[in-house]
């Protein structure tokens, strides 16, 4: 039972890592480790396999940044050489980046099962590139394991036969648990001159958010309100340098002395400084999850969330982009009027549940035919 891994940009490094530790439970299962280098600098990449003790990839694709079409596409064109020199019976991907999409696309035009982890998210805004990924990969996949109950209920509604579908949890939360004692250990408040539960995170990525100096601008009205009670550390992410440098140079930072700008942070640093955290701030789609697990109170600065148990059960609330919903959701949080429920199955054993039924893989019946062609399309 060959098992091709995918993995691809930061938010997969955490999903694979519980998963190849729990393949070591089952002899059957012959496990390879493909890196697309979606994400290549050492503190998006290298930092996270050293730091979960994730196996050196197999094979790295190292296909970079480009647009979509180009980082798509040359991701695809790579991965078709694997596939066919490796043969697997499956091709596991996970999360929703173009990297999941690409190699689900490619294995399952040379006939090969794809099993996605985190199927079945929706945050119905198909603006955003993720959500045209995840919908894509859940059309073409065989297997499909869900974190939570709206997944299960999206692909219901999809019309996806429920004999492919799997409640398993969620495999980021595995990590978290397997590595909070060592996180909390880390010296990342102290390095920054933090003291517990006195200070608020934020992260921000995504395009809607950063791409565009006005909502950038509007979201650093209401952190500047924040930063006055509270300190905020702000990891930036390679894709917001351009913006934040101009807004350093037009000095638009310059009132905010509470605010303190630093480079992205490995995952135990990164889980340190989340765990203590009297709030967080983000655009993010795994830190809503990590939140709930953590029972911080998080501000999602989207207009939707593709993680709503983390709404209804947990901690999270989506604030959008206007300064006064934030303010309000800020009020909220410092309140303590928030649930802080755990959704079901988040509990740490979602990469075992997912290899054991990997390991009864095939059902024949549920498996892909093989192509008719194996040539080239004309
Ligand atoms: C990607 C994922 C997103 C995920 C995010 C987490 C897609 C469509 N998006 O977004 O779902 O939440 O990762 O980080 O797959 N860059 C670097 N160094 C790196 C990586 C990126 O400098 O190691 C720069 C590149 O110049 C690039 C930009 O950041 O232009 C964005 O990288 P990209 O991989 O396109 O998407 P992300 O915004 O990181």
């Amino acid at each position: 039972m060959r098992i091709v891994n995918v993995c691809g940009a930061r938010p997969n490094f955490m999903k694979v890592a519980p998963l190849m530790e729990a393949y070591r439970a089952h002899p059957r299962i012959e496990p390879l480790l493909v890196h697309t280098g979606q994400h290549y600098d050492a503190n998006m990449s290298k930092l996270f396999f050293d730091e979960l003790g994730i196996p050196k990839p197999d094979v790295n694709l190292e296909v970079g940044s480009g647009s979509h079409a180009v980082q798509t596409a040359e991701i695809m064109k790579r991965f078709e050489p694997v596939v066919a020199e490796a043969r697997p019976d499956v091709v596991l991907v996970v999360g929703d980046v173009n990297s999941t999409v690409a190699c689900a696309l490619v294995a399952r035009k040379m006939g090969v099962a794809v099993a996605h982890v985190e199927a079945g998210l929706r945050s119905f805004d198909e603006t955003m590139p993720e959500e045209i990924n995840r919908t894509l990969t859940d059309a073409i996949s065989n297997l499909l394991f869900v974190t939570e109950q709206s997944g299960m209920d999206n692909l219901a509604h999809e019309g996806v036969a429920a004999e492919r579908v799997h409640f398993v949890g969620n495999v980021m939360v595995d990590t978290l648990m397997s590595h909070l004692e060592r996180a909390r250990g880390r010296d990342a408040l102290q390095r920054l001159g933090l003291a517990s539960k006195q200070y608020a995170v934020l992260t921000l990525h995504r395009p809607s958010n950063v791409d565009s100096a006005a909502t950038l601008a509007r979201l650093f009205d209401a952190l500047r309100v924040i930063q006055n009670d509270l300190p905020v550390v702000y990891p930036a992410h390679p894709r917001t340098r351009t913006q934040l440098d101009a807004m350093t140079s037009a000095g638009r930072f310059g009132d905010m002395h509470n605010l303190r700008l630093v480079e992205p942070q490995g995952y135990l640093d990164f889980l340190c400084l989340l765990a203590s955290a009297r709030l967080v701030l983000t655009d993010s789609g795994g830190i809503q999850e990590e939140t709930t697990c953590l029972q911080v109170p998080c501000l999602t600065l989207r207009e939707n969330t593709e993680r709503p148990a983390t709404c209804s059960l947990g901690s999270n609330q989506l604030v959008g982009t206007d300064p006064e919903r934030i303010l309000a959701g800020y009020e909220r949080a410092m309140s303590g009027d928030l649930p802080c429920q755990t959704p079901p199955l988040w509990d740490g054993r979602a990469a075992e549940r997912i290899a054991a039924i990997l390991s009864q893989w095939p059902d024949r019946a549920a498996a892909p035919r093989e192509p008719q062609a194996r040539s080239e399309v004309r």
